[in-house]
């Protein structure tokens, strides 16, 4: 078993609605070794694929993307879920993002400034359930004409829909651990 399954068995909590509660490692207190055990896994996924940028979404994919950016040494871009004052719509790629555990639709952006066609992106998450923002980040980056070289998350859901759609909309996704179930408060995981 790997690092972060490991640390899910041990610190995670199952929620009722089915939400997997990881927020004293993973995404409110930070673990910093766990952070570089999952992107140590990324690296080693998608090296050699001459990534420029890392694109995440705030907030909770931040403190990985930034670790994967800053080992890499291209920068690290964040889609906003609110417009900046500073920024009009035409300055904008922007997409809309369902959230279906809050039943809300809202736009998501990116300045044009910060992603050019020769771009080569690797979107990473925190988690992958129902793919919506996973798949608005690679709209964002393929509005822009950039390429999407893959998507790296930290926990899948994998009885989930949104693995099956990014893998259907033709994008690599490598996650570190992947969830078959989260049924009567146990955690299973896919076959490593
Ligand atoms: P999606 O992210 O795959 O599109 O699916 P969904 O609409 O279901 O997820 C909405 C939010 O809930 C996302 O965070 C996602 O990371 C988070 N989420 C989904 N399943 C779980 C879970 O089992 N446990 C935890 N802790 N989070 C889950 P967000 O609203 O964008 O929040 P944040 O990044 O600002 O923290």
């Amino acid at each position: 078993m790997g690092e972060l399954n490991r640390r899910i068995v041990t610190d995670g909590q199952v929620f009722p609605g089915d939400v997997l509660k990881v927020d004293s490692f993973l995404n409110h207190q930070i673990d910093p070794e766990i952070m570089h055990e999952i992107t140590g896994k990324w690296l080693e996924y998608f090296k050699d694929r001459e990534i420029t940028k890392i694109l995440t979404i705030e907030a909770s994919g931040i403190a990985p993307a930034i670790i994967v950016a800053s080992t890499l040494g291209v920068p690290m871009l964040f889609a906003k879920k609110a417009t900046p004052s500073t920024l009009t719509n035409h300055d904008l790629y922007t997409t809309p993002v369902h959230s279906y555990t809050k039943n809300v639709t809202n736009e998501i952006l990116v300045s044009k400034k910060y992603l050019s066609p020769d771009d080569k992106v690797l979107i990473v998450d925190d988690f992958l359930a129902n793919g919506e923002a996973a798949l608005g980040l690679a709209d964002l980056v393929e509005q822009s004409g950039a390429e999407v070289v893959g998507i790296g998350i930290c926990i899948e859901k994998s009885y989930q829909p949104g693995r099956q759609k990014l893998d259907d909309a033709g994008y690599e996704v490598y996650s570190v651990s992947r969830i078959q179930s989260l049924a009567n408060g146990r955690v299973e995981f896919l076959s490593e």
